[in-house]
């Protein structure tokens, strides 16, 4: 059990510093503090002092001090929930607990494995580029060649796995650690017949999270063979949601907040290669497209991105999706493009910090520019087609801003960019900002109203006038087409090739029904008459009694219900075709009921609108053919 922080935050809003003490202590008034001996020690000289502004106390004799709980904490000789629980005591708060479930507590305590196993597999891999003889001569040297330095490599705890299969499982299993974790933390693999490591003969580049905690590894191969990928990384894991989180993050962050802005690169290298630059402010979102989550992310510590480009990226243009999905979260988005052949990485190691960072400065495009640049190739000389294109392309994504004010701005940047009217723009974005309003509150009205039919479907109690269960129905079934099979159901079918094809899309749940039903179906199919007695053989007692329970209507049916329906039973065989032709609606009834069941379940469970449309559509279906069955056996059905 825990306490809900909701009333963890009731209790802290409550207290008063100064009654709290003061009920261990007697406290004297001194200006605008308070003061008192110690009940730490046996002094004299009063040196305990109280702070009702700044909600501390401090005792200068013991030198303990802290606010209102810890003083409880440190007097009453408890702990932090105990003290909460006097406090809540005290003030009449009531306590919401909160049951830590078997499963939270497992989680968590997974969740904090996982978290020393990847550190120690970051450790192992440090280890080894910095000690091991082929970790140095291939993976330290690779780097040296790339030009990072020692410093940036330790800040970014870069590493090396060697050329073997159980090199870190190993090492792992020798400190207590359980295959099932490695497996977790996605550092081993498992085939059918063997267990080994993921990342074998690459260099390592661990991915922190913002706290710095490693949660992966991006591993890059230093082999020329073309049949070996470039990178892998970890698998997603229980702390690694790769569309969550941004490589660098940790190490930029404060920059970001520092510098007020961000870069957005592609990769590891890229990242780590500003760094050294000079440019710390630099995240990469690695080999995935840009995610909602990760800009959030950003957006926590700044609301302006700088995205960088390669000059060869055949993306550029898919780089539009990002770029609008920053512009709707309400961020800055301005886009630096590198010269041919260049990324970050390798221009920024070709210029030098300084020439770098000028560059940077000098070519961030706001996103109207980027947009036209790379829609009419840079051109300066754009035809009335290009233009009306571009034009379109820039407005939508100033539709895409949520604050209005920043709308107007743009659009008055792109009237003087591309040298058009601003109320031809306005007039544009408005139309779009009204066509997006429309879908926006249709898609709400039709929200509204599936909402509405489901709760009206889920008001209604499902009729259950079958007091039936599908056991009997079935059995039912098979009783007529035993009993009566051979004879006529009309100048066409016999009744047995009416059942069999009424019938034909309905599956038998009971096994044993089921399993006589498919051998006289089979027997009806190819034409031969049904003999009951085929079924009854010393050698199948069960299936014999179980058939000659059908041939005598008395052993299936209870004493009484058969005094109830004895006048039914004695007729059915007077009118036999309809005696058959309702047994066959009643099974169908039945099986509608049990369909109406599982989709009322299954609306219940989902949240996706297209499906819970086409649940209703499959509800109102079932429903009328429901409803067609009840009337034609009779049954009263309520609306
Ligand atoms: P590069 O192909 O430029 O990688 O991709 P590199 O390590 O810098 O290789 P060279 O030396 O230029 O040939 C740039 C970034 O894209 C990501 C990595 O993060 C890399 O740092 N990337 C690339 C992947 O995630 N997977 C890949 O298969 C390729
Ligand atoms: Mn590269």
């Amino acid at each position: 059990m825990s306490i809900s922080q909701q009333t963890i935050n009731e209790i802290k809003n409550r207290i008063d510093i100064v009654e709290v003490i003061s009920d261990f202590v007697s406290l004297k008034k001194v200006g605008s503090n308070y003061r008192a001996l110690s009940p730490f020690t046996n002094e004299k000289t009063p040196s305990f002092y109280v702070s009702p502004s700044k909600e501390i106390y401090k005792c200068f004799s013991s030198s303990k001090g802290g606010d209102a709980i810890s003083f409880v904490m440190e007097i009453e000789g408890i702990n932090y929930i105990e003290a909460m629980r006097y406090l809540a005591a005290k003030y009449g708060i009531e306590i919401e607990e909160e049951e830590q479930t078997d499963e939270q507590i497992q989680a968590q305590n997974e969740r904090d494995s996982l978290f020393i196993v990847l550190n120690f597999a970051k450790d192992y891999f440090s280890n080894l580029l910095w000690e091991h003889e082929e970790g140095r001569s291939i993976g330290l040297s690779y780097f040296k060649e790339r030009g990072f330095l020692e410093s940036t490599m330790k800040q970014f705890d870069l590493g090396y796995s060697v050329e073997a299969w159980d090199g870190l499982m190993k090492a792992a299993k020798e400190k207590g650690f359980k295959e099932e974790i490695l497996e977790k933390a996605g550092l081993i693999l498992k085939s059918e017949n063997k267990t080994y490591d993921r990342f074998r003969g690459r260099v390592m580049f661990p991915i922190h999270n913002v706290a710095g905690k490693v949660i992966a590894f991006g591993a890059r191969t230093l082999r020329k063979d073309k049949k070996q990928p470039k990178y892998i990384n970890s698998p997603e894991t229980d702390v690694y949601h790769k569309s969550n989180i941004l490589y660098g993050i940790h190490q930029a962050r404060q920059a970001i907040r520092n510098e007020d802005a961000c870069y957005l690169v592609e990769g590891y290298t890229d990242v780590i290669s500003l760094h050294q630059a000079g440019v710390a402010n630099v995240v990469a979102s690695s080999g995935t497209s840009l995610t909602k989550e990760q800009i959030q992310l950003i957006g926590r510590y700044t609301k302006n991105i700088t995205v960088l480009y390669d000059g060869d990226s055949a993306g550029i243009k898919a780089s539009f999706r990002g770029i609008d999905l920053i512009l709707e979260h309400d961020l800055n988005v301005r886009a630096v493009v590198f010269p041919e052949g260049e990324d970050p990485d390798s221009y920024s190691r070709q210029l030098g910090s300084e020439e770098f960072e000028n560059y940077l400065r000098e070519n961030a495009q706001d996103f109207i520019t980027f947009k036209t640049n790379v829609l009419t190739e840079g051109g300066s000389q754009i035809d009335p087609v290009q233009k009306v294109k571009v034009i379109r392309e820039v407005v939508e994504s100033i539709a895409l801003i949520p604050d209005g004010i920043k709308r107007s701005v743009y659009i008055k940047s792109c009237s003087d960019q591309l040298q058009i009217e601003e109320q031809v723009l306005i007039s544009e974005l408005n139309k779009i900002l009204i066509a997006n309003q429309r879908k926006n509150r249709q898609q709400a009205q039709r929200e509204q109203q599936v909402e509405e039919q489901i709760q009206e479907v889920l008001a209604t109690p499902q009729p259950k006038e079958v007091p039936h269960t599908t056991f009997y129905v079935e059995r039912e079934c098979l009783r007529m087409l035993i009993n009566y099979g051979n004879e006529e159901y009309d100048e066409r079918l016999s009744i047995g090739q009416f059942i069999i094809q009424e019938t034909a899309d309905i599956e038998f749940e009971h096994p044993e029904i089921k399993e006589v039903f498919d051998r006289v179906s089979e027997k009806v199919n190819k034409g031969q008459k049904i003999q009951p007695d085929a079924f009854i053989s010393a050698e199948d007692p069960k299936t014999s009694q179980f058939v000659i329970g059908l041939l005598d209507v008395k052993y299936f049916v209870s004493e009484g219900w058969y005094e109830k329906h004895r006048i039914h039973i004695s007729h059915e065989s007077e009118d036999l075709p309809t005696a058959v032709f309702k047994t066959v609606l009643r099974l169908k009834r039945k099986k509608l009921e049990a369909l109406l069941t599982e989709n009322d379940e299954e609306l219940k469970s989902t949240k996706d609108i297209t499906l819970q449309e086409e649940l209703l559509k499959m509800r109102m279906h079932l429903k009328t053919l429901f409803d067609e069955v009840s009337s034609q056996l009779g049954i009263v059905v309520s609306k």
